[in-house]
């Protein structure tokens, strides 16, 4: 019997958020593709990946952003095309808008985005640059014809919450937590997965179709003073918060390497700056995904602290 739900491809789907994409697609019964570099990695573990994609019936389809050929080949398998390229493929995504409009099969494309909104940002550099390229594809993509959906996402959790927000950090506080700013601007963390599963969500969603989707769950959505706090009280520790000035953040920016700099620039964005929350979404061009999906059992920030007990 032939499916219902359209064909997705991932392209990108070894990635950090691009596995999450193939397995929410899998999951939701999807017909899944992964345009894949090298379907048979020495690597261990992404052969394991691999292996499980095609276990959960992934089509792998071995193909590169930079062989023409082989992305036409994959997207004209494909209905709804998902891109979770990283930041050094995200201004090439071109060359997958040329393929995606040269096989004209295309319904929906979902361009690499998945963090600010980059129509809206005024971080500073480098990710000022990085967020410019993001906003060109987006601009492409509308010029393009191919109807869109922008996927606007907080942080991932698996990137802010191990060191409970600290953009300086890796791991959690022990005595002292650094806090960008005065912590009391709201910021949005959101398990990848779920990320992955409001994406596939909106795959086939009239609601979402040529609009930005903003993924800001409402108990996700809390400020770093609150996100500390709540360590807090999991661990039963208390430590000192040492408050960095904008000023400061703007001069360790500006004197760090790659990729600190860009780690910072966007933390500035998000915690001093306030840019995950603090605007209204235009009905007109966006939609709130917990509005649109009130079904979904996101993972609450509160849970997954408890991974770190
Ligand atoms: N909101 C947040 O907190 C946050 C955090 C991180 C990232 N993001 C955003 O999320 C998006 C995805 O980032 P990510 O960190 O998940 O990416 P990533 O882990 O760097 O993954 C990149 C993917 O692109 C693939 N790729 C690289 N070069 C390719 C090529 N020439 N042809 C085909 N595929 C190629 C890689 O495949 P291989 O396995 O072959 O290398 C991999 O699957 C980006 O837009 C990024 O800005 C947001």
């Amino acid at each position: 019997m032939a499916s219902e739900k359209s064909k997705i491809l991932v392209v990108g789907g070894t990635g950090f958020l691009g596995r999450h994409v193939v397995a929410a697609s899998a999951r939701l019964g999807h017909p899944t593709f992964a345009l894949v570099r090298d379907p048979a990695p020495s690597d261990p573990a992404k052969a394991q990946l691999l292996q499980g994609f095609q276990e959960s019936g992934v089509t792998l389809l071995k193909g590169d952003l930079y062989n023409h050929g082989s992305l036409v080949t994959a997207v004209k398998a494909a209905d709804v095309v998902v891109s979770t390229l990283g930041a050094l493929q995200l201004a090439d995504q071109t060359r997958l808008i040329a393929a995606i409009k040269e096989t004209g099969n295309v319904k929906r494309f979902f361009p690499s985005e998945f963090g600010l909104d980059v129509d809206r940002t005024g971080a500073v550099e480098p990710a000022k640059s990085i967020f410019a390229r993001k906003a060109a594809i987006r601009r492409a993509v509308e010029a393009s014809g191919v109807p869109y959906t922008y996927v606007v996402a907080g942080y991932f959790a698996g990137f802010a919450l191990p060191s409970i927000g600290q953009a300086l950090s890796r791991a959690p506080p022990t005595d002292k937590a650094v806090v960008l700013g005065d912590g009391d601007a709201k910021a949005v963390f959101v398990e990848e997965g779920d990320i992955a599963t409001y994406t596939v969500l909106a795959a086939d969603d009239p609601r979402a179709a040529n609009k930005t989707i903003y993924i800001k769950p409402p108990a996700n959505t809390l400020t770093h003073n609150e996100l500390l706090a709540l360590w807090e009280k999991k661990t039963g520790k208390a430590f000192e918060r040492v408050y960095l000035p904008e000023d400061a953040v703007l001069k360790q920016i500006q004197e760090s390497p790659i990729p600190l700099n860009i780690i910072l620039a966007i933390a500035h964005a998000v915690y001093v700056r306030g840019e995950q929350t603090g605007f209204e979404i235009d009905p007109a061009k966006g939609v709130d995904a917990t509005d649109l999906y009130p079904d979904v059992k996101y993972t609450t920030v509160d849970e997954y602290l408890n991974r770190f007990l």
